[in-house]
């Protein structure tokens, strides 16, 4: 199947070689096939979209399914994994992902739900600390949903909401001009709430940096970790970040619209001060069932449980958690950076001659496995079509000029990377 690219000599010889070397764990995902190009599998890039599915995921689904009719209603209790306190199972290896304890960790929902949901507790603008700050490429939702929370508060989004920007002629924000802000500004900050990994550029935040001087500033500090949960490691306890959200359907493969994780800082738990809006799974499981008017929150971030949890959506989830502890973070990372390095380079050699920017930070330590992409004069659309049909190169646009690609370390492989950068040579002419 392999023939040597004019434009890349022995290159996919020595992707094979690397794949050799260093596999990872495709053998346990379904990679789709391929409608374009030379291979029958596609070389797919977009986990940072939605990850692949993992190959255990359909036959988790099939037992629950085969539970719910064997037993009815009586698998609340007797299910092999009991529903009504299945969200259970899934807090002790969120909270592993994620650096945080038990108490602080619940899956459930989606993401900007419960951004909104820990929004009503730590939005709470008083006085002259109204303000709540984003990066200005947040993603759309995450701007939609601060706008819409200000708004709710009675506030001019326009006003209330700061969009950080990068410096002229730059991508990506420094994590200096964050500080800086925050030191001139602070003090009109209610909440500072940013990306970890930028869904756009790929820049991964210093967290535990920005984190830190935002709570001396005196403001409420949350992430959305999205482009981050599963792709870099997190210590969310030991950062003292205030509260996180992230979605599942990414790096942690566990299907289109997959239930979202929460974590609330312990110093929050238990606060009755704060306001949270409930429902039957916000009350202490063992009175749950007392049929009481008024609730009873436990201690732990379940109190910002709202319902009973979706069981179906569930078990794709804990399919993933388990990949992800047997496999570990750290040693996802540093295949992540072998992958994401290699790619970089060869995306060099296709860049110096071609209308294409990296726009990624090149320093490993500032960006997760994503390298973003800049299309000079072109459309972002069009070119992933092409990569798509005519090579079977799967990456995702944003539009305007943005193509996307992340060599997940879980499945993806060098052979992969080469693909894309064998792809790109082929698709955007040269210059000279
Ligand atoms: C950074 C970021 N925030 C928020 C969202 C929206 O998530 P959801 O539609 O699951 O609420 C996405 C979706 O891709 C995202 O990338």
């Amino acid at each position: 199947m392999d023939t040597e690219s004019p434009g890349f000599g022995g290159a996919e010889a020595e992707a094979r070689t690397l794949d050799a070397a260093d596999p990872g764990h495709r053998h346990l995902f379904l990679v789709p096939p391929a409608e374009g190009g030379r291979y029958p599998e596609v070389a797919y890039l977009a986990g940072n979209s939605l990850g692949l599915q993992p190959r255990a995921t359909r036959e988790e689904l099939l037992a629950d399914l085969d539970a719910w009719r064997r037993l009815g209603v009586e698998g609340h209790l007797e299910a092999e994994r009991p529903w009504l306190p299945y969200h259970e199972v899934l807090t002790a290896p969120a909270a592993r992902l994620v650096g945080a304890r038990p108490a602080e960790t619940v899956v459930m929902n989606s993401l900007t739900v419960n951004l909104h949901l820990l929004m009503v507790s730590f939005y709470r603008p008083a006085g002259e600390r109204t303000r709540i700050v984003i990066e200005d490429t947040a993603f759309p939702s995450d701007s939609y949903a601060v706008r819409s929370q200000a708004r709710f508060h009675g506030l001019d989004p326009d006003t209330a909401v700061v969009r950080l920007r990068p410096r002229p002629g730059e991508d990506t924000l420094r994590t200096q001009d964050v500080l800086d802000f925050l030191a001139a500004e602070g003090h009109t900050v209610a909440l500072l709430l940013l990306g970890g990994v930028n869904y756009l550029t790929g820049e991964l935040m210093d967290i535990p940096a920005i984190t830190a001087a935002g709570r001396a500033a005196g403001a409420l500090v949350g992430w959305d970790l999205a482009h981050a949960a599963g792709n870099v490691p997190l210590a969310l306890h030991d950062w003292d970040v205030d509260f996180a959200a992230w979605c599942s359907y990414k790096y942690l493969n566990s299907g289109p619209g997959a239930l979202g994780g929460v974590f609330v800082h312990e110093r929050h738990l238990g606060d009755p001060a704060l306001p949270r809006f409930e429902g039957w799974w916000s009350t202490d499981a063992t009175t749950r069932f007392e049929m009481t008017p008024v609730s009873r929150p436990p201690a732990t971030v379940e109190a910002w449980q709202i319902s009973n949890p979706p069981i179906f959506a569930m078990g794709p989830v804990r399919t993933s958690l388990e990949l992800f502890d047997s496999v570990g973070m750290p040693a996802l990372r540093e295949r992540s950076l072998r992958l994401t390095g290699y790619l970089e380079r060869l995306l060099d050699e296709v860049t110096t001659d071609r209308p294409l920017t990296v726009v990624t930070p090149r320093d490993p330590a500032r960006r997760g496995c994503q390298l973003s992409v800049r299309i000079g004069g072109g459309s972002a659309n069009e070119l992933t079509k092409r990569l798509r049909h005519e090579h079977g190169v799967i990456a995702d646009a944003r539009e305007p000029d943005i193509v996307r690609f992340a060599p997940v370390p879980l499945y993806s492989t060098y052979h992969d990377c080469w693909r894309v950068a064998d792809a790109l040579a082929a698709t955007v002419e040269a210059t000279r």
